[in-house]
C-alpha cells in the first residue's frame, strides 16, 4: 500500500507546481534593486554626456528583458551616433572617465569579441558591463521582453531553466555551453511549439515595430497587450512544462538535422541554412538561430565535448523530473567535478 501511494504521488507531476513557483518567486528581483540600477544608469549618463553629448545609454540583457534574477549584473550599451568611431579608443577613454569618478574595478577589455568596460559601483554594489553601439542586442532585448508580457509561464520556465543551468555549470559560453540568451530562446521556441501554442510567433505577424540595425531589418508585432489571452487555451502547468522541456531536449530533439527558430516559430532544417558542416570554429552541434541575425547560430560555442556534457545534463534533468522523489531539490544540486 505504501509502495502504491508513493508511486501515485510520484506520477502526480502537479504536486511540483507549488515548489517550482516558490523557486520562481524567490528569484524575482526586489523593487529596490531596480531603483539602484536606475540610480547607476543616471550617474553613468551624466559622466558619458560630458565627453559625448550626443551619446545615449541603453540597458540590455537580463536587467531589461524580464529574465533577470536577483543580484544580476547589468548590461549597458553606449550608443554613439558617429559611425566612424574606433571602439577600442572609446573603450579606453570611457575607462579613464569612470576611473577618475571613483568607480571601482574598472577594466577595459578591448580585445574581447564584444569589447567592453567592466566596473563596480560602490554606492549601489552593482557590477556593470558597458559595450559600444551594440544596438542589435538592445533590439533583441525588447523582443524577449515583449514575449515575456504575453504569458507568465515563459518567465517562470525561463527562470527555472536558467537557475538549473547556472547550478549545473552549463551556462558558460567560454567552456562551450550555452548563454542565458540561448536558453531563453529555447524556452520561447518550446512554448511556440506546444499544442495549443502558448506563445505566438511575433516575427510572422504584421509588423508594428520596425528598425534597421547594421543592415538587418528587425520587424515584428509588438502590441503584445492585445495578446494577453493567447495561451489561455493551453492549460499546462509549470510543472508539466518543466517536465516536457527537459524531456524534449533529452529525447525528442533531432540534433542532427534541425535548427530551432523563434523567428519562424518552427524547426528549420540544417540543410536549408547550410549549417551541416563545420566551418572554422563553427560546428553546429546544437542549432539555435538568432531571431534577427539569422546567420548567427547561438550553438556555435558548443564543441564535441561540451555537446556531450549538455545532453547528459538534459537527460539527468529529464530522469529527475520523471523518477526523483524531490526534483525541486535534486534538479538544482550544484555540479561538482
Ligand atoms: N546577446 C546577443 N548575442 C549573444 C549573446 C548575448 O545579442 N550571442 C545579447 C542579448 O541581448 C542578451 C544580452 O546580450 O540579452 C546578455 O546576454 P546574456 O548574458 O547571455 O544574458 P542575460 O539575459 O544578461 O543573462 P544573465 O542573467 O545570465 O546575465
Ligand atoms: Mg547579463
Amino acid at each position: 500500500r505504501n509502495f502504491k501511494s508513493s508511486m501515485e504521488c510520484r506520477w502526480d507531476i502537479d504536486r511540483l507546481n507549488a515548489p517550482f513557483l516558490a523557486i520562481y518567486e524567490s528569484l524575482i528581483p526586489p523593487e529596490e534593486e531596480k531603483a539602484k540600477q536606475k540610480q547607476l544608469l543616471t550617474l553613468l549618463e551624466k559622466l558619458v554626456n560630458k565627453e559625448w553629448p550626443e551619446a545615449r545609454l541603453y540597458l540590455y540583457g537580463s536587467c531589461a528583458n524580464s529574465f533577470g534574477v536577483c543580484k544580476s549584473d547589468i548590461d549597458v550599451c553606449l550608443a554613439i551616433p558617429d559611425a566612424n568611431i574606433d571602439k577600442s579608443e572609446v573603450i579606453l577613454k570611457l575607462a579613464d572617465i569612470l576611473e577618475s569618478d571613483n568607480l571601482q574595478d574598472v577594466q577595459a577589455l578591448t580585445r574581447a569579441r564584444v569589447p567592453i568596460v567592466k566596473l563596480m559601483d560602490p554606492a549601489t554594489g552593482i557590477s556593470c558591463d558597458i559595450c559600444i553601439n551594440n544596438v542589435l542586442a538592445v533590439v533583441n532585448t525588447k523582443l524577449l521582453r515583449d514575449y515575456a508580457r504575453i504569458d507568465v509561464r515563459l518567465q517562470q520556465l525561463a527562470f527555472i531553466v536558467k537557475h538549473w543551468a547556472k547550478s549545473r555549470g552549463v551556462n558558460e559560453t567560454y567552456q562551450g555551453t550555452l548563454s542565458s540568451y540561448a536558453y531563453v530562446l529555447m524556452c520561447i521556441h518550446f512554448l511556440q511549439q506546444r499544442r495549443p501554442a502558448i506563445l505566438p510567433c511575433l516575427q510572422e505577424m504584421e509588423a508594428t515595430y520596425a528598425v534597421t540595425v547594421d543592415n538587418i531589418e528587425c520587424a515584428y508585432f509588438d502590441r503584445v497587450e492585445k495578446l494577453c489571452d493567447f495561451g489561455s487555451h493551453n492549460r499546462e502547468t509549470i510543472a508539466q512544462l518543466v517536465w516536457a522541456f527537459f524531456h524534449y531536449w533529452a529525447y525528442r530533439h533531432d540534433y542532427t538535422n534541425t535548427v530551432i527558430s523563434v523567428r519562424a516559430g518552427s524547426l528549420l532544417s540544417k540543410r536549408t541554412k547550410d549549417w551541416t558542416r563545420r566551418i572554422g570554429n563553427d560546428r553546429h552541434l546544437i542549432c539555435i538561430e538568432d531571431p534577427f541575425d539569422v546567420s548567427h547560430d547561438l550553438g556555435r560555442v558548443v564543441d564535441k565535448f561540451s555537446i556531450k556534457v549538455l545532453r547528459e545534463e538534459f537527460e539527468r534533468a529529464a530522469e529527475i523530473m520523471q523518477y526523483d522523489l524531490n526534483p525541486c531539490v535534486t534538479l538544482f544540486e550544484p555540479y561538482v567535478a
